[in-house]
């Protein structure tokens, strides 16, 4: 059966790397023109490799850049947003505010500048997807940056379906995702940290990026899905 992305406009912000990579790949897999966004074009081409995707070169928090790329792009029938920089956890009282307002404005106000500038662009039926994260709601100490963006993005996604619709705008909520947003890692904490989600997440693994992605393909694909967010997460919201 042909899927519905079949010839489909999509553009990915954040698919030089991790879950927005995996979603650039299974989306062209599904048939679709995929517009392959990050900040480097350098990583962004060594990381799509041969697929024929289409490259497009823009930083999330500069409204300029993301404006004139989704008007070079013209119309489009979904637009996903992964970028998020690396946050690492840090006590309040040590907490480097460079770092955090980095992160606030690439994930946080990148994804509303993207569904500001990518709505007018958005054929009927059309989706925007954001990515928020298990830290959103579920508290572990020390990342408070983490959970305000996540629970800020939560908010957004009900706002703005009601107030973009009939667009659809959904988000996918991941929980421990083997990917590099974890930072440089040795081989050994790699392992060590694999081995503990092992054992603490309920389908006792951590979920790859393609897992992830799986949520923003049916997302796109689902027509009647608005105004919630998929955890698509292990099982980390409800493990002890
Ligand atoms: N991995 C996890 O365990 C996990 C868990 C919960 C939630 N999440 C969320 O899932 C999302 C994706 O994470 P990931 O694990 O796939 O991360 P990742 O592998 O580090 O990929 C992040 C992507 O964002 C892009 N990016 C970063 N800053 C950008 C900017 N200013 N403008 C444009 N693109 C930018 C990067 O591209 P360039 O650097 O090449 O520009 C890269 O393609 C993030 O929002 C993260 O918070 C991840």
């Amino acid at each position: 059966m042909t899927s519905p992305l079949a010839r489909q406009t999509i553009a990915v912000f954040g698919a030089s790397s991790g879950i927005g990579l995996a979603v650039a790949r299974g989306a062209h897999a599904l048939g679709a023109r995929v517009v392959a966004v990050g900040r480097d074009r350098a990583r962004l081409a060594a990381a799509i490799g041969e697929l024929p995707l289409q490259l497009a070169q823009a930083d999330i928090a500069d409204e300029a850049q993301v404006a004139a790329l989704l008007r070079d792009i013209g119309a489009l029938d979904h637009v996903v947003v992964t970028a998020g920089s690396v946050v690492g956890p840090s006590p309040l009282a040590a907490l480097d505010f460079d770092l955090a307002r980095d992160a606030i404005a690439t994930k946080l106000q990148g994804s509303l500048l993207v569904a500001k500038h990518a709505a007018a662009r958005l054929r009927p039926g059309g989706s925007i997807g954001l990515t928020t994260g298990i830290l959103g709601r579920k508290i572990a100490v020390n990342t408070v940056v983490k959970t305000i963006i996540n629970a800020g993005l939560e908010a957004a996604v009900r706002q703005l379906a009601r107030e973009l619709a009939p667009l659809r705008v959904y988000g996918v909520s991941p929980g421990p995702v083997d990917t590099p947003n974890w930072g440089a890692l040795s081989e050994d904490d790699r392992r060590a940290r694999a081995a503990k989600f092992a054992s603490t997440l309920p389908v006792g693994f951590m979920a790859s990026a393609d897992d992830t992605a799986q949520a923003y393909l049916f997302a796109m694909q689902a027509r009647a899905l608005t105004g919630t967010v998929i955890d698509l997460d292990s099982g980390a919201m409800i493990a002890a």
